[in-house]
């Protein structure tokens, strides 16, 4: 298989960036295909560290970068995060970065939505990351969306922000907020129409001769499969796909391009924001992962939730995404520990399952079944080959390998690009 998808097979965070950082060494473009700066991928190269949310994690290498179609863009974040790297060292330019003209933008009316649904959501908070993702989407779906290539042609806007203002003036009305500031929002898009139009291109188009080239894609997902709209923990969600058949639609490559399909997964469990977590743990043992993880998200800074890891749940997610091998990160902040627990399986009232069922209440009740093994006293940290991992650490990857049907590809032991093991490329496949 010459291309590899990327994606997170929990709730995010699993360390995608890392990961993609690492193969893009390997790959002749890596493509963002789906949400948008509510991503937060950490990558850690020597002395620096570098934050990215709507950049693809390859552009830190120099690898040829590229925002596909089912990205929502917030053109004026794309410029601050630009100039945030720029400050960093990092060439961006139209040499090695493109986006595709149709993908559609996140306006500050949709910022804006986002947190006044929030704020009078009252307990059916989502705890988004209040970049205006989901109202974004929405107006994606409901046709009222303004597209990159709609920059091009702003005088010609008129009748595409009638509907789009009819839609947000009667929402905004009902929160008690002022109608769009339409004379506002087109000065805004004016002024920022030359610096994020120098990148468009039917990127689709692009791509497909790369293909034909030979050249190897790298597609980076956001997120994780347990935050897909579809097959997440709905309604406790991110707006978009997130599941590895998104590649294909979010960079108009058909499905047979998506290749090697690399699933990130955490040696435990986190997640931010609200919504049923069966394995979280609000003890010693909790606090402990999170310190040892330093488990702050990076967009928002929230402190992210922890528990043991959930072999259920990332089995459906490797199931479900039809995941070829995973990276297991994050392995190190499991040293020192007397025991480490898995969940094999949920207890619901009477029953059994080996599966996460689909209605929130019961994602909410289901009580986890862990197995428990030996944890281990060596340290973890920095290995870069299978002999310098402790016996007992090893005993961990192959149970999780058994739990969740799927072999490990890549194992992660730190933050720093090069401490990672690598078990079975999955770009020679
Ligand atoms: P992403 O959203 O999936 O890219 O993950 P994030 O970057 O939001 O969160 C993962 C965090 O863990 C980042 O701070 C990474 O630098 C860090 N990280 C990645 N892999 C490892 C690892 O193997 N061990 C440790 N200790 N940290 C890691
Ligand atoms: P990366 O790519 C973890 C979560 C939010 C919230 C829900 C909906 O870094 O793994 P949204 O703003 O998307 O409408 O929020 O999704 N969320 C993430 N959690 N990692 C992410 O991205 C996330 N992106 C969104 O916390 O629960
Ligand atoms: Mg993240």
């Amino acid at each position: 298989m010459a291309n590899v998808t990327v994606i997170g097979a929990q709730w995010g965070d699993e360390g995608k960036g890392k990961i993609v950082d690492w193969l893009a060494s390997r790959a002749d473009a890596v493509v963002r295909f789906q949400g948008g700066h509510n991503a937060g991928h950490t990558l850690v190269v020597g002395n620096q560290t570098y934050k990215l949310s709507l950049l693809p994690s390859g552009i830190v290498r120099g690898t040829p970068s590229y925002i596909g179609n089912g990205v929502v863009l917030d053109p004026w974040h794309l410029k601050e995060e630009i100039a945030k790297l720029e400050g960093q060292g990092v060439a961006i330019s139209v040499e090695n970065f493109a986006i595709a003209d149709n993908c559609p933008l996140i306006l500050p009316i949709h910022r804006e939505l986002d947190g006044l649904r929030e704020a009078a959501a009252g307990a059916g908070k989502i705890g988004t990351t209040g970049r205006g993702i989901g109202p974004a989407y929405e107006d994606k779906a409901g046709r009222r969306a303004i597209r990159l290539c709609d920059l091009a042609h702003l005088d010609g806007l008129g009748p595409q922000l009638d509907r789009l203002c009819a839609h947000h003036d009667a929402l905004r009305a009902g929160f008690g907020q002022p109608p769009v500031d339409r004379a506002a929002l087109l000065d805004d898009l004016r002024a920022i129409a030359p610096f994020v139009l120098q990148y468009a291109q039917p990127v689709w188009k692009r791509l497909g001769t790369i293909k034909k080239e030979g050249a190897r894609i790298l597609f980076e997902g956001a997120q994780g499969v347990l935050l897909d709209v579809d097959h997440g923990t709905y309604p406790f969600v991110t707006s978009s796909n997130t599941v590895s058949g998104t590649a294909a639609s979010g960079s108009g490559l058909g499905p047979s391009a998506t290749g090697f399909v690399l699933g990130i997964v955490k040696a435990y469990t986190t997640r931010v924001g609200a919504g049923p977590f069966p394995t979280e743990l609000e003890d010693e043992v909790g606090q402990r992962l999170g310190e040892r993880g330093h488990e702050f998200g990076t967009v928002t800074g929230r402190k992210r939730r922890c528990g043991w890891f959930d072999a259920v749940l990332v089995r459906q997610s490797c199931a479900i995404s039809g995941v070829t091998g995973i990276a297991l990160t994050k392995l190190d902040v499991l040293d020192g520990f007397d025991v480490v627990r898995v969940c094999t399986g949920y207890r619901l009232g009477d029953e059994v399952l080996d599966y996460f069922p689909s209605h929130s209440a019961d994602q909410a009740a289901v009580e986890p079944i862990y197995e428990e093994m030996d944890g281990w006293k060596e340290s973890t940290e920095g290995a870069r080959s299978w002999a310098d991992l402790p016996a007992q650490a090893i005993k961990y990857i192959q149970r999780v390998q058994e739990l969740i049907e799927t072999p490990v590809a890549l194992v992660s032991t730190s933050p720093e690009r090069e401490d990672t093991i690598l078990v079975r490329d999955p770009f020679e496949d």
